[in-house]
């Protein structure tokens, strides 16, 4: 027998990963002030793109000699940047618990084939950071999105490093605290946490980063779009608004007023609140019913962003089509979009909890999950 449906349905059914939900305010008309069918390195576009990099810099509280640059292919792009330019110089140690973070594996191991100490753990836990030796060159991810694991801080990373940190924050930043001082390389996309258009990455260098860039070239080719010196010096216009080459004015338009979006609920500490209380309504719905379960296992580990939650009845025959036929049911009733675990991850749901999300939105949606996971309970016993 079906349940009934719940009364109240969310105002937005958009609880993507990424590209995720636009700021509540957002609509297209809000964009009309870009500098459409210009050139981006005429006053008006260069403005712009010195607006985007100095915003980034107050709303996420950079440091005023750390350098921040708008570059293509999103937060890949950021992040294979930082790859190709740094590593090489030093043994590097890779930490992965999820998709993302082996990505940046096989590129380490596989294409720039380095002297690599591999650390990995399964989904829903974490590598040993105490382990951690930083003599090396580190990369890893600030928050595991297909995993819904995040580091818990920053402390285990040493002041006195001689290897550098690399850190794709990119569904981290604008959503948690991130100790600049302890980050030499950070990487994120405007298409997360602020719900930004996807193609542009950005690119921030602590001082240590760019003296690395300065003092080393390493033993391989650089196409154009990696290189981020000339003559042995850092290239200060990307750092400045002028880009390696031609970006999208209607994404940093749209991204500028993403930035004013957050200024407007708070600033950096205005987005964590909302992250955080979204976030603690899906824990709390977890802790209430005992068929579902946060896939992060250690409570300190668990993001804040991407929360990823598995089923844990007994009752369930098939996992992964079971959370499949939830995940189809929402999106038919327009109550939840986008919120199947990654394709790489287990079996499960994943559901945005980031700043742009309403926590009234994330409310009226529970009820709708626990009425899709009863209609499917039932659908299997029928079945069988
Ligand atoms: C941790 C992490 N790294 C990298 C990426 C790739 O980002 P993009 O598609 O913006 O390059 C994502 C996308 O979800 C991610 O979550």
């Amino acid at each position: 027998m079906a349940t009934q449906q719940p009364a109240t349905r969310p105002a937005n059914p958009r609880f993507s990963s990424g590209p995720c939900a636009k700021p509540p305010t957002f609509d297209v008309t809000k964009l009309a002030d870009a500098a459409l069918g210009r050139s981006h390195r005429a006053a008006v576009g260069k403005d712009k793109l010195k607006a985007a990099i100095e915003g980034t810099r107050e709303v996420l509280g950079i440091p005023a000699d750390y350098r921040i640059g708008i570059v293509p292919a999103s937060d890949t792009g950021a992040v294979e940047m930082a790859l190709w330019s740094l590593l090489g110089q030093r043994k590097v140690e890779m930490l992965a618990w999820e998709s993302f973070g082996s990505g940046w594996v096989t590129d380490v191991v596989k294409q720039l084939k380095l002297d690599a100490e591999v650390k990995t753990a399964d989904y829903g836990q974490i590598v040993d950071l105490a382990s951690v030796d930083f003599n090396n060159d580190v990369v890893f991810t600030w928050n595991g999105t297909t995993a819904g694991v995040r580091v818990p801080n920053g402390d285990w990373i040493a002041d006195d490093r001689i290897g550098l940190t690399i850190c794709d924050a990119t569904s981290a930043a604008f959503a948690m605290d991130l100790p600049w001082d302890k980050l030499d390389v950070t990487t994120f996309s405007w298409q997360k946490v602020l719900g930004g258009e996807a193609a542009h990455g950005m690119l921030i260098l602590s001082p240590r980063a760019v003296e690395r860039l300065e003092s080393y070239t390493p033993a391989w080719p650089l196409p154009k779009i990696f290189r981020l010196t000339k003559g042995g010096k850092l290239i200060e216009g990307i750092f400045t608004g002028a880009t390696i080459n031609t970006p999208s004015m209607l994404a940093v338009e749209d991204y500028l007023f993403a930035l004013d979006w957050a200024r407007s609920v708070g600033g950096l500490q205005g987005l964590i609140a909302r992250a955080n209380a979204n976030a603690q309504a899906v824990f709390d719905f977890c802790f209430e019913n005992n068929w579902i379960a946060n896939l992060a296992e250690d409570e300190a580990t668990r993001s804040n962003t991407s929360v990823c939650v598995k089923f844990t009845d007994a009752r369930i025959q098939d996992g992964a089509a079971f959370a499949k036929a939830v995940a189809k049911r929402l999106e038919a009733e327009n109550i939840a979009l986008d919120i199947g675990a990654y394709r790489d991850a287990p079996a499960g749901l994943r559901i945005w909890c980031g700043g742009t999300v309403e926590t009234t939105d994330i409310q009226a949606m529970l009820p709708w999950l626990a009425w899709a996971y009863e209609a499917e309970i039932n659908a299997q016993t029928v079945a069988a």
